[in-house]
């Protein structure tokens, strides 16, 4: 098996299988069941978090000859089209590439038709929110007098494109961004089942660098994964550029230590070492945040532990105590200007230069920002 194509060995085949959007899936699931299906959905989200797979689940589950509990049954002729793209009744449009008028007047003529297997003729319009101006008015007068049987399901990452009077005549879904014990969960599954031990820490790290998108956790695992029967977090980190824990975790330290030179050494070090610096800066922040939470409430910072390596859990713990609220805040308000500055600086090192210079502007014995402008 190609490790690349991990992801879609994978791709759920029931609503049970698609996790972190159950406020979506239990919803259709419902519907189905009652047979109430509407006759036009909208799924906004961002990238990789199931909008297509739900909208092929669906497409599904309303058309199997003998769905269970609002589920596909996955036996029937009708799931097995479906499932392996080959239904006729199920009309996928990537309106990236089919923006235009001709194109929605085609599928207006095309729609009228009855469905040649199944009960419905099912359209998914991917990335919609790329369709012309015209397209979409186009489209709107079939969402207005849509044939019996007829559905549609408009995906999109952009919903602020999508004219409001098409979002008024769907069934809103919003998706969300999946939260990271949940992908570390889902990464270890599918390590088990391909046969493969793998360091929480490095599913831990893939999730992060995956920001909420499942199909990028899953797509950066598969290309870690190639030919190894064993996967460390040495590995993981190796393939995505990411900081070595010590690197960010000493940084920090060096901040609430208040030591200007020790924290100028090591993000120079880091950076020389070719760690991406905005990968860098991103672990940082992490980690002052973590900080913050704990001083601000306990029950939170006992939540957000279970998205913490072990080395960070006790980084924190070490550590909470050393720094104010205040001080804290100052030091997260120069390290986001730092992060912004990184995407556009002359040395890479720069930005966290400045924001040790920032954040430790009293140690170094230079006088308050406010007081270097009014001179
Ligand atoms: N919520 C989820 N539950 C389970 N698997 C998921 C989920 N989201 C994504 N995946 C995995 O990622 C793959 C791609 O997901 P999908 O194509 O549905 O994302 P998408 O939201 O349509 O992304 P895009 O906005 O880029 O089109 C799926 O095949 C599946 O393996
Ligand atoms: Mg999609
Ligand atoms: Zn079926």
């Amino acid at each position: 098996m190609s490790e690349h194509v991990l992801y879609r060995k994978y791709r759920p085949q029931t609503f049970a299988d698609v996790v972190g959007q159950e406020h979506v899936t239990l919803l259709l699931q419902n519907a189905i069941r009652l047979n109430r299906i509407a006759h036009a959905y909208l799924f906004s989200g961002p990238r990789g978090t199931g909008k297509t797979t739900v909208a092929r689940l669906l497409a599904k589950a309303a058309s199997c000859e003998k769905p269970k509990d609002g589920e596909p049954c996955n036996t029937c002729g009708i799931c097995k089209e479906f499932s392996a793209g080959t239904g006729l009744d199920l009309i996928e449009i990537d309106a990236a590439s089919n923006r235009g008028i001709d194109e929605i007047r085609e599928l207006r003529e095309a729609i009228r038709l009855a469905p040649s297997q199944a009960k419905y003729k099912i359209y998914v319009i991917d990335e919609c929110h790329m369709l012309t101006k015209d397209a979409f008015n186009a489209l709107l007068k079939t969402l207005e007098e849509p044939p019996a049987h007829a559905i549609f399901i408009l995906a999109t990452t952009d919903k602020e494109k999508v004219p409001e009077t098409i979002i008024s005549r769907t069934q809103h879904y919003e998706f969300r961004k999946i939260s990271m014990p949940v992908i570390v969960q889902r990464l270890g599954k599918m390590v088990k089942r391909e046969g493969i031990t793998a360091d929480k820490d490095a599913l831990q790290l893939l999730a992060l660098f995956a920001d909420g998108g499942l199909r990028d956790a899953e797509s950066m695992l598969g290309q870690v994964l190639s030919g190894r029967d064993k996967l460390t977090t040495g590995d993981v980190r190796l393939a995505l550029g990411a900081p070595p824990e010590e690197a960010v975790l000493s940084f920090v330290a060096a901040l609430l230590e208040k030591d200007p030179a020790k924290a100028a050494r090591v993000a120079n070090e880091a950076v020389d070492q070719g760690i991406d610096p905005q990968f860098y800066l991103k672990m940082i922040i992490r980690n002052v945040r973590h900080l913050l939470l704990g001083r601000l409430d306990a029950r939170m910072a006992t939540q957000v532990a279970s998205d913490m390596t072990d080395a960070e859990q006790q980084f924190i713990k070490e550590h909470c105590a050393k720094a104010s609220v205040s001080q804290l805040e100052q030091m997260m308000k120069s390290l986001i200007d730092a992060y912004w500055m990184s995407y556009r600086t002359v040395f890479p090192q720069l930005p966290l230069e400045l924001a040790v210079v920032d954040i430790l502007r009293d140690t170094l014995g230079e006088p308050k920002k406010e007081e270097v402008k009014e001179v």
